[in-house]
């Protein structure tokens, strides 16, 4: 007699005790399919998995009560649905309240066709991935495995959203912070090590007078204290001959991409209004420097993004389409078209240019002057990665402006305090155990 056929949907990150008692009582109303989520069904509701869908897929077909896994593409069910016509669909009963309740209804009502049940077994309390990874937070994750994760957001997401740290505490508001909206967690995926703003720290210009290694220095702080992926800003990349040592140490500190810009000479940051005396790379050397950094480099997850400085010397969309044509043969894995507009219009047009190209590869845009643009308009226009270059600086300084300011007022410091968080969440703010 042919077997029931019998669909479990999973995401299966960390398995835990909760997976196997729904796999088991699965098993027991006939054959088990599981479904299993892809990175970007995932992506679509929190945040990417530790592991890819192909080391997970491993794990769960060895698991007895498996017969078959084949991939979800969406956290709906109902495609997987039509094509299996299951007779069972197994799922804890914490999926009536939250963001799978309307999952949960499509299942039922696809289920209805052919006359196939929903078994809902009582959910396993105090364990789940989510709550597992709360508790690993303290672990901090390989640096390959660290390197990888931002081309895997890159390719699981609608838009992968960076923003700029300049110490360890700043890294870790990266790393923690979410909120809940439209049923969905936002967070950022990871953290910019800015010229910028990591200069302005040490009260130094942003004109490479901060060295690589005092650099390096600062972000591997960071980096032993967070597990999201870091894009290094390396301003020109310096001399084609020390790229290879450079690239070797963001390496291995797990640094994701370095972002190397076109031009030459004393550097001066990219927002100044006034750029005369900057100079753009001839777009052939520049490319000798990605295929540097392409050739050098130990993993081909480790990203090399060339940013474009055409519109910030006024040289215009020819120019800047010309050099990502030559940027992207060279091996560029993505182009940051950088501009100092109030609006997107010079970026986009740029966009809408460079995607009719079959050298066309995932943008990135800096919205420090368009900063009214919407994600959603970049996802629109083909960018992949925003990069919120220098927002938690500007927060930091004027509110720490005003309370030194405050305590110099009032020759006493009680009226910063209602400023101010309180001593007890500052000496808790990092936990000791
Ligand atoms: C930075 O944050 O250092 C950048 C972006 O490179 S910009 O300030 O716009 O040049
Ligand atoms: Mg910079």
């Amino acid at each position: 007699m042919k077997k029931n056929k019998v669909y479990v949907g999973l995401s299966a990150d960390i398995l835990h005790k909760g997976h196997i008692n729904i796999l088991k009582t699965a098993s027991l109303y006939g054959d088990v399919y599981v479904g299993l989520l892809t990175d970007k069904a995932i992506a679509s509701y929190k945040n990417i998995p530790y592991l890819n869908f192909e080391k997970r897929k491993v794990v769960v077909e060895n698991i007895k009560f498996v017969k078959k896994v084949i991939p979800q593409n969406t956290l709906d069910y109902v495609e997987n649905l039509n094509l299996i016509k299951p007779n069972y669909v197994v799922h804890g009963d914490d999926w009536k309240k939250g963001v799978q309740k309307k999952t949960r209804e499509r299942v039922i009502k696809a289920l209805k066709k052919w006359s196939g049940k929903l078994i809902e077994p009582k959910y396993t309390k105090n364990i789940s991935s989510t709550l597992i990874k709360k508790e690993m937070s303290n672990i901090i994750t390989s640096p390959e495995n660290r390197v990888s994760r931002l081309k895997r957001l890159m390719n699981s997401k609608d838009i992968v959203r960076i923003l700029e740290s300049h110490n360890s505490l700043t890294g870790l508001i990266i790393e923690k912070i979410n909120i809940i909206k439209n049923k969905k967690t936002l967070e950022f995926d990871g953290m910019w090590s800015s010229s910028l703003t990591d200069s302005a720290t040490k009260g130094l210009p942003d004109n490479s007078s901060l060295s690589f290694s005092a650099r390096i220095s600062s972000l591997n702080d960071l980096m032993d204290v967070t597990t999201k992926p870091v894009v290094f800003d390396a301003d020109n990349g310096g001399l084609i001959e020390h790229l290879p040592f450079l690239v070797r140490s963001l390496e291995r500190s797990g640094v994701s991409a370095i972002i190397m810009e076109d031009k030459i000479g004393l550097k001066k940051n990219s927002l100044f209004k006034n750029q005369t005396g900057t100079k753009q790379d001839k777009p052939k050397l520049f490319a000798n420097k990605i295929k540097k950094i392409c050739n050098t480099r130990q993993s081909q997850d480790f990203m090399v993004i060339a940013r474009i400085e055409s519109f910030i010397v006024g040289k215009g969309l020819k120019d800047a389409l010309n050099r990502a044509e030559i940027y992207s043969k060279a091996g560029a894995d993505a182009i940051l078209i950088h501009s100092k507009e109030k609006t997107p219009a010079e970026i986009f047009s740029f966009a809408r240019e460079f995607r009719k190209s079959k050298n066309f590869i995932p943008l990135v845009s800096v919205p420090s002057t368009y900063s009214k643009v919407y994600e959603k308009d970049l996802i629109k226009n083909g960018f992949k990665l925003v990069i919120y270059a220098n927002q938690l600086l500007r927060s930091a300084y004027p509110a720490m402006q005003n309370t030194a300011r405050t305590i110099l007022k009032n020759s006493r410091a009680l009226e910063a305090d209602k400023k101010i968080i309180p001593i007890k969440e500052i000496i808790n703010l990092i936990k000791n155990d």
